[in-house]
Parts: structure tokens; C-alpha cells; sequence
């Protein structure tokens, strides 16, 4: 503390030093000095109570005001070039009265962060809310469904295919051509992408439009291919997956496949999908697999099938 030449003023710049905080601001942030000084002080009002400007640098004096009037003091940045005080002088507010509070930021998952190099695939949002689907799917199977074992394919995919041909392959090319742990990881991280899209807050209902026209053709009526799939779904030994597929003859066909099987394989191109591994309906349904695939049903997405038949291309993820 530089002396003022006055002995009584100095006893008292020094009582006053002992009692307070004295914290050092970098130059760069002295502007802010107020504003963070109200935020460590819970948003209560900084003002600029007083500056003394000395040969050697400058001093400033911060009151912090609460509702009751004043409750404490604080000393910012001895010896600060006098520059750095441009802006601010003394008696001025510097006050923010609605404290700004950060906010805790939701614990990403390895696979939404930044990507790497050895993070070529991303985990994707659900396309809604985790409690969207309620009450025929729950939240807590959507957490663990999308941010445990999607995640998880996601993960294990990006460290299989480093340094492999597939490392800059889109997810479909990898699906379509890889063999072993390599096609099963890519397969459920593709599928499960799809599979998001495939259900929906607003579905449920029968589809429109083409695609009504093209499931009567090929299936009779909407109701026949709903008994169909769902007798494929409850009748799928293991885990697997049961697709609405448009075959290479241009036909709409129901396809099911054991683990990540995906009719991508057969030169297909996916419309409609349910998981049926016990991951997707354990916690809400136990083993009432029939349960589920009713609920299915009510929160299938016509358009987004509609989408993929129109497309006539496999989704890209
Ligand atoms: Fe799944």
C-alpha cells in the first residue's frame, strides 16, 4: 500500500486493509471487476465507493450495498497502471441486481463431445425430450436406451474403425460392408438412430398418402401389416430388430433380423423400425413384450416412414 504521506490517514488505509478482501484483477478484466464482485457477493450492489491514484498506480475501493445498506467493503487491484481505469470513476454503479448464476451444464456422455480423430461418429440427440414418450415409454428407459447403450455403440464403433478403411466411411457405408464387432457396433449406432426417429410424442394413427396406398398394395390393408409386424415382433427369438423395408422390386416387406441385423445388408431400404432387445422395454413392460409393441403403435411415426419411402435412400444418420 503506497504511503500518503499521512500518518493517520495510513493507520487507517492499513486497519481498513486487514479487514478486507484484497484481490489482484488482471488489467484486461478490470471493467468487470464490479460485475464480478457483485456475483461473488450473491448480487448485491458494487459501487464505486472511491479511487486514489498514486505515482506508482492506482486504487479502488468497491462498496458492496445490500437492501439493509452497506455491509462490507473491498479493495481491488493495488498498483493497477492508471490506464486500466478508463470508464469507471468514482460514485459510479456498477450493479447487478438479478445475480448471474451459472447454470450447471448437463454431463455430456464422451460421445457429444468435441470430435476428434478417433471420435469420427457422433451420439445424436433423441428428437425429443426423454419424457416425450410417456407414459408408453418412460423416461428412464429413454435415458438408458439413448444415453447408455446407444452411447456405448457409438463409442466402441470409433475405436474400431481407427486406422481401418471404414475410418472415414459414413455410418450406412460401414453397415452395408463391415463384418464382426465392427458392422454390430455400426449397426446398432445406425439403427438406434433410426429407430429414434421411428417414434414419435404426435404418432400413432395410420399413415397417409403414398405410403397408405403402397402398404394397401402390398399388405391387403394398414391393420394387416399392424398384425403382421407385431406377430413378427412378439414371435423374434433373442434380441433383434423387426423392419418395414422397401425390397429391391420396389415391394414393401416386413423383415426381421437377430442382434443389429438391418436389411441395409440385402440392398434394402429401411422405412419403419422396433427394437425389440429387452433394453428397449424391460424397465416399463418387464417381459410383456405384447405391451409393448402396443405401444409402439401409439407413438408410431407415419411421416418420418413416409420420408424414407419417398427418399427411396437409406436414412442417413
Ligand atoms: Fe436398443
Amino acid at each position: 500500500m503506497p504511503h500518503t504521506g499521512n500518518p493517520e490517514a495510513d493507520a487507517n488505509a492499513t486497519r481498513a486493509d486487514q479487514s478486507t478482501r484484497t484481490e489482484t484483477v488482471p488489467p484486461a478484466r478490470w471493467p468487470d471487476a464490479c460485475a464480478q464482485s457483485s456475483r461473488a457477493h450473491h448480487g448485491r450492489l458494487v459501487r464505486v465507493q472511491a479511487l486514489a491514484q498514486h505515482n506508482d498506480g492506482a486504487v479502488i475501493r468497491l462498496r458492496i450495498d445490500d437492501r439493509d445498506g452497506v455491509s462490507g467493503r473491498m479493495r481491488f487491484g493495488s498498483l493497477l497502471p492508471p490506464r486500466t481505469l478508463d470508464g469507471l470513476t468514482a460514485g459510479e454503479t456498477c450493479e447487478r441486481p438479478e445475480p448471474e448464476i451459472a447454470k450447471p451444464q448437463p454431463k455430456q456422455h464422451k460421445s457429444q463431445r468435441r470430435p476428434t480423430m478417433t471420435q469420427k461418429h457422433q451420439l445424436p440427440e433423441l428428437p425429443y425430450a426423454e419424457d416425450a414418450l410417456q407414459p408408453h415409454i418412460s423416461a428412464e428407459t429413454l435415458a438408458l436406451h439413448h444415453g447408455k447403450h446407444h452411447a456405448t455403440y457409438v463409442d466402441k464403433l470409433n475405436g474400431l474403425i481407427e486406422g481401418t478403411r471404414f475410418a472415414d466411411a459414413r455410418l450406412s457405408e460401414v453397415v452395408a460392408e463391415a463384418d464382426g464387432g465392427t458392422f454390430n457396433n455400426a449397426a446398432q449406432a445406425w439403427n438406434h438412430a433410426f429407430y429414434w426417429h421411428c417414434l414419435s410424442p404426435q404418432g400413432g394413427g395410420d399413415p397417409e398418402g403414398e405410403l397408405a396406398t403402397r402398404i394397401g398394395r402390398d399388405f391387403g390393408s394398414t391393420e394387416a401389416l399392424r398384425e403382421q409386424f407385431s406377430e413378427a415382433l412378439t414371435r423374434l427369438f433373442g434380441s433383434g430388430w423387426v423392419w418395414l423395408a422397401l425390397n429391391p422390386a420396389g415391394n414393401l416387406v416386413i423383415e426381421s433380423r437377430g442382434n443389429a441385423g438391418n436389411p441395409l445388408r440385402d440392398g434394402m431400404v429401411p422405412i419403419l423400425t422396433c427394437d425389440m432387445w429387452e433394453h428397449a422395454y424391460y424397465v416399463d413392460y418387464r417381459n410383456r413384450k405384447k405391451e409393448y409393441v402396443d405401444a409402439f403403435w401409439k407413438l408410431v411415426n407415419w411421416d418420418f416412414a413416409a420420408q424414407n419411402l419417398s427418399r427411396g435412400q437409406p436414412f442417413e444418420v
